[in-house]
Formats: C-alpha cells, structure tokens, sequence
C-alpha cells in the first residue's frame, strides 16, 4: 500500500465518478477552453494510472542510478577523459530514492553508472532505473547509461539515448532550435585540432556575427553548474578563451553573443502530474517553474552552484501578476522545446533577455538538478518553483514515474512486457 501524505491516489470508482464533472482547479496548467467532452475521458485514465502506479511502486524493483567514479576499481576497463565536469550526483539519487520509499517502493537500490551496471541490475533482479546520472567518462556520457539500459531491455526514467546526447551537445541542440525557428544566441563552434581562432580572417565567424565586435560568452559545449563558462569582452580576448577550454574539455568550444539582459528558468515535464498525491492528466506539457536567477550588479555569468549554494535569495519566484507576461513567454518556450523536440521527462530551460527583454534560450538541460529542499534553505531551482503551483517534491517524484508508467504503458508495451505481467500477477 502507498503511505504518507502522498498516497492520496484517487481512492475509488465511485468517489471519481462523482466529481467527473467537476470545472478543473488548475488556474496555471490548463488551457481554459478545453473540449469538455475531453475532460472525462483523462479522468478516466488518470484514475485508471493511480491504480497501476500504485501496484507498480509496491512491485517493481527500482535501481536510482547516479554517476559512477572512474578512479573507482572495476569501474572501467581504461580510465579516459571527460569533456563534460564529471559529478556523481550521488546526494541527489539519495534524495530521489528517499522519496520513493516515501510513497510505497519496497525496494529501491542506489547503483553507479559504471561497467558494472549490467550485472548488478541482473543480479538484484532490477524492474526499472531512474537515472539521474551524467555518466562516467568519454563523449556524449549523459547518452550511455540510457543507452545500456536499452541493450538490456530494463526500461528507465530518462532520457533516450539520442535526445540526452543533443542536450547535452549544447552546438547541436542550438541547431535544433535554430531549424524550429526557436530563439538562440547567434554562435559558432572552434575545435582546437583544426586553425588557430583568428577571428578576424574566419569566414564562419564573419557569417554568424557580422560587425558585432562583442562582448561574447565563450564555453564548453557539454558543460554543468557554469563551470569554465567565461565572460570575453570583444573579438581580440576570444582566442585565448577558447583555447583554454579547448585544452581543459578536448571537445568542441561554443563562441555565443553575450544576452545582457534577465536570466530565467522553466521546466517541462510531461503531462500526468501529482498534486497532494493525486494524478491529473493534462492535454500537453506541464511547464512550471518559473523563475528568475537573480544576478548581483556585476554578475554576468550566474554563479555555480558548486561555488554558491542555490537558496531562496539567488533565485526569485516570478510575480504572477508583475512578471505575467514574461511567464507566459517562459511557459510557451517550455512546451514548445518539450513538444517539437519530442521530449517524453523532465528538462529545465535556462533562458536569458538581451538589453531590450527578449528572450533567448541558453540550453535545456537534460538531468535538472532535483535536490530535495533543506532545512537551512537550500534548494534547486526546481524544487523551489514547485510550491507555487501546489506541489511538494514528492509529488513532483510522483508524477516523473506515473507520465512514465503512462508512457511504457499506452505507447511502448513491446519494452515493458515484464511491467505488464508484474500489474497483472495476484500478490501472495
Ligand atoms: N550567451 C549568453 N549570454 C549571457 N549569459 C550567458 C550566455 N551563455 C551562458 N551565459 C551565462 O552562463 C551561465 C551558464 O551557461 P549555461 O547554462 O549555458 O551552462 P551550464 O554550465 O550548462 O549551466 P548550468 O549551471 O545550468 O548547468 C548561464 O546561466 C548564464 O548566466
Ligand atoms: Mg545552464
């Protein structure tokens, strides 16, 4: 049975019949001119999901997969590089894992992202993995746990393994956004293998800026917590820049104009949602989260969370009524990257304004950071968005895992064959 104040799933037939035709309470998520024959019908699902997430949770085996240690023995077979500022988000899956036992999961078992992953999900008989992973070592490293899980038929909460690889290859998501007509910072790539960075005498350059002379951001393509992320005032400072994050990251480095405006955050996730442990389905993406990063008079690059903590100060909740139409902007760039790029989880966009408030999406990141808030205030960016719309962190937790269920249930059963019989067989 699911325990706590989460496990407010609706209760019985006859109590959703009842209120089936009730107005929805969802002032911020729903489109108000929702076909009411609609309506019924999600309710129906959304009542149908809780009984199956309910029985799921309390059968599955659940491993939270974190980043596993290279310098760790047995973790590889040789230690190589990593382009990407490796962190074993460890705390986090802790936090992850904590909820789930809150809500009723039987067994949840922390595992590494590492060589080892495959026999230990064989060995503790493993249903189902969240990943909340960045991966280990080598290129495209957010793509490999999604991708082993794939070979092994062991269905996940993550990204696949394509869409986590263009998030987290910032130059390829930005064409992406570029082909759907989705504002971006004009930018261009510099690979330390190939011509020096003259700036001057490069085509490309000339093509993507023009006369702009700066200032630019210069940064890693695959990066975290704005770690080597570096502020360069004009054309003559950019290749030195360059060159020394070309030698930290070995991999393609990201030439952008410097947005000098706001800087905001939304997330998307998809549409089944939790709220005090009931679930609702809605007609497309949930975006929430709204928030501004408050940067101090001479901060242009927002400071890491690895050098400050992320608390209540260094992040604003958006005024419905002040920031109404910067919210509204936030929500449609959220469903419009989560629709149009397919996204089936949880991603968070960080967004900036130029000098005249329009607004430029910076990335989208594929894991956010999802820390249980603490005591002493601190939180993540996510986390703190969540009490505006009515929701605690586990039913955030709550929703990931019932849009997934819903997801391997209504579209991919040919993956989630041993799900299905484990909703089917009666409890000893
Ligand atoms: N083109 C830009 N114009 C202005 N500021 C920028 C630009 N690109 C990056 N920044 C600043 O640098 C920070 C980090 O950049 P970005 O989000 O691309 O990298 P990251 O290291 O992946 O970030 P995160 O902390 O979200 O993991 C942004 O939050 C923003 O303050
Ligand atoms: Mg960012």
């Amino acid at each position: 049975m699911m325990s706590g104040s989460t496990a407010k799933l609706v209760s019985s037939p006859v109590e959703y019949l009842n209120e089936a035709f009730e107005a929805p309470q969802t002032a911020y998520s729903e489109n108000a001119n929702i076909d009411p024959q609609v309506l019924p019908v999600r309710r129906t699902r959304a009542h149908e999901l809780a009984g199956q997430v309910e029985r799921l949770l309390t059968r599955m085996r659940i491993a939270v997969i974190y980043g596993g240690d290279k310098t760790e023995d047995g973790a590889v077979i040789y230690q190589s590089h990593n382009p990407r500022s490796w962190k074993s988000y460890r705390t986090v899956a802790e936090d992850i894992a904590a909820s789930l036992r809150r809500m009723g999961c039987r067994y949840v078992s922390l595992m590494a992202d590492d060589m080892r992953l495959a026999q230990r999900l064989q060995d503790e008989g493993i249903h189902f993995a969240w990943l909340n992973t960045g991966g280990v070592q080598g290129f495209c490293s957010v793509s490999h746990a999604p991708a082993i899980l794939e070979m092994l038929g062991v269905p996940y909460l993550g990204h696949d393994p394509l869409t986590a690889g263009i998030l987290d290859s910032k130059h390829t998501f930005k064409r992406q956004l570029m082909g759907l007509g989705i504002p971006t910072a004009e930018f261009m790539t510099w690979h330390g293998a190939g011509e020096p960075l003259n700036p001057c005498e490069n085509p490309e350059f000339r093509r993507v800026f023009g006369d702009y002379k700066g200032p630019f951001i210069v940064k890693p393509v695959s990066g975290r917590a704005s770690l080597n992320v570096e502020f360069v005032d004009d054309i003559f400072g950019l290749a030195p820049v360059a060159q020394e994050i070309f030698d930290l990251t070995q991999n393609h480095v990201l030439i952008e104009r410097y947005l000098g405006g706001r800087e905001f955050c939304v997330a998307a996730c998809g549409p089944t949602i939790a709220r005090d442990g009931e679930l609702e389905k809605l007609d497309g993406p949930f975006t929430f989260a709204t928030v501004e990063r408050v940067l101090q008079e001479d901060e242009r690059i927002f400071t890491s969370m690895d050098k400050r903590p992320i608390t209540g100060k260094r992040v604003r909740q958006l005024d419905p009524l002040e920031d109404a139409e910067v919210i509204d902007q936030l929500n449609e760039l959220g469903r419009k990257v989560f629709t149009d790029l397919n996204m089936e989880t949880l991603v968070r966009l960080d967004v900036r304004a130029d000098e005249d408030g329009r607004l430029f999406v910076l990335e989208t990141n594929p894991k956010p950071d999802l820390k249980a808030p603490t005591e002493d205030g601190v939180t993540s960016l996510i986390a703190e968005g969540l009490t505006q719309c009515g929701m605690s962190y586990d039913d955030l937790i709550l929703s990931l895992i019932a849009d997934r269920v819903d997801l391997l249930l209504r579209q991919r059963r040919g993956s989630a064959g041993h799900l299905v019989e484990l909703l089917t067989i009666c409890e000893a």
